[in-house]
């Protein structure tokens, strides 16, 4: 005859068999297993038998237990697997996955990066100043006189707070000087605005590199060399740089310059790509005022500056005909230059 605790167990475990989902399952495990469930109730009941009994009742009902606990814990493991290959069994895996779109840079962005990394091997450090600016900053400092057209609303974005968007690079010139006395070789890279009638070349948001060197003995040689160098790295070879007088207020003397190169498209043309010039005094004495000292003594130290027009290199370099499309966010552009 068998003893109850097998019978017990024979029925559980032929209920776990049979049990249809998780919920049933869990139900069996809380009759028998659970604090009030038989297994319990017969944990209590073996504090009534004698010495004998209870060794062997006590195996019983650990075999039991162990039995009815790993019995359970299979069923279980067969709902899971189950659960998992019906959800499985919802995806289509014929179905064609979803592309990944892979971007890539901007051909202004191209360009500035390349600009930026010939100038890190002469030297330059990479300076920054905001888009919005003072008028302080973007002409007084630079020795631009309250009269100076460049000032005239019909030039610059104002605010209404009596700021502006910088109309060129330059402010960073001053930004560097203020911070840092010299020597100091820098270039800051960004975008410049100006109330410009929009066509082929010209647009009211552009981008210039500016460049700044402050030495003791700085030239106009120096100047020349060094422009003359970056444009060769980044056209070729065979280019031709030749600089034309011009005016700035913040530079003396002040040179345009323009490139040539029959390796380019379209290169038989002079293009104006830059202005630049030597520091002008003026600009020394407005950083000392700002900086409350004399670091930058006319008289002890010279600079060259200059400023390049990134949106006309980039035209020469990728034979982009309208400057308008750097702005227009068309793909069959864009992507050109992926
Ligand atoms: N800031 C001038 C411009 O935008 C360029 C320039 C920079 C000229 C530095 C001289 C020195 O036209």
């Amino acid at each position: 005859m068998s003893h109850p605790l097998e019978e017990l167990r024979d029925n559980a475990l032929r209920e776990i068999e049979s049990a249809h989902d998780e919920k049933a399952l869990d139900n069996i495990r809380v009759r028998y297993l659970g604090r009030s469930g038989s297994i319990s109730a017969w944990g209590e009941q073996m504090k009534t038998l004698g010495k004998d009994e209870k060794p062997i009742v006590g195996k019983l009902l650990n075999e039991v237990r162990n039995a009815l606990t790993a019995a359970i814990e299979e069923r279980a493991q067969k709902f899971r697997v189950q659960k998992e290959s019906d959800t499985l069994a919802t995806i289509d895996i014929s179905l064609p996955g979803t592309p990944n779109e892979i971007g890539s840079l901007h051909p202004l962005h191209q360009m500035h990066e390349r600009g930026i990394q010939i100038f890190r091997r002469m030297g330059f450090a990479l300076a920054e100043g905001p888009d919005v600016e003072t008028e302080w900053y973007c002409f007084d400092a630079l020795n631009t006189p309250p009269d100076h057209p460049a000032r005239n609303e019909q030039d610059t974005f104002y605010l209404s707070d009596g700021r502006l968007l910088r109309t060129h690079t330059s402010t960073v010139q001053i930004r560097a000087m203020e911070c840092a006395p010299p020597p100091l070789r820098v270039i800051a890279s960004g975008a410049a605005y100006r109330r410009d009638e929009v066509d082929a070349t010209h647009s009211a948001q552009f981008h210039q590199i500016e460049g700044l060197y402050v030495d003791e003995n700085v030239s106009v040689a120096d100047l020349k060399g060094e422009l003359e160098f970056f444009l060769r790295e980044l056209f070729g070879f065979e280019t031709e740089v030749q600089f034309r007088p011009h005016y700035f207020p913040f530079t003396e003397p002040s040179l345009e310059v323009y490139v040539r190169s029959k390796a380019l498209k379209r290169g038989e043309h002079w293009i104006e790509v830059a202005g630049c010039g030597m520091v002008h005094p003026a600009v020394f004495e407005a950083v000392n005022k700002a900086r409350g000292d004399k670091a930058y003594d006319p008289d002890k130290w010279s600079g060259y500056a200059f400023g390049l027009g990134m949106d006309r290199l980039a035209m020469i370099l990728f034979d982009i005909p309208d400057i308008r499309l750097f702005a227009q966010n068309d793909l069959r552009f864009l992507k050109q230059f992926a």
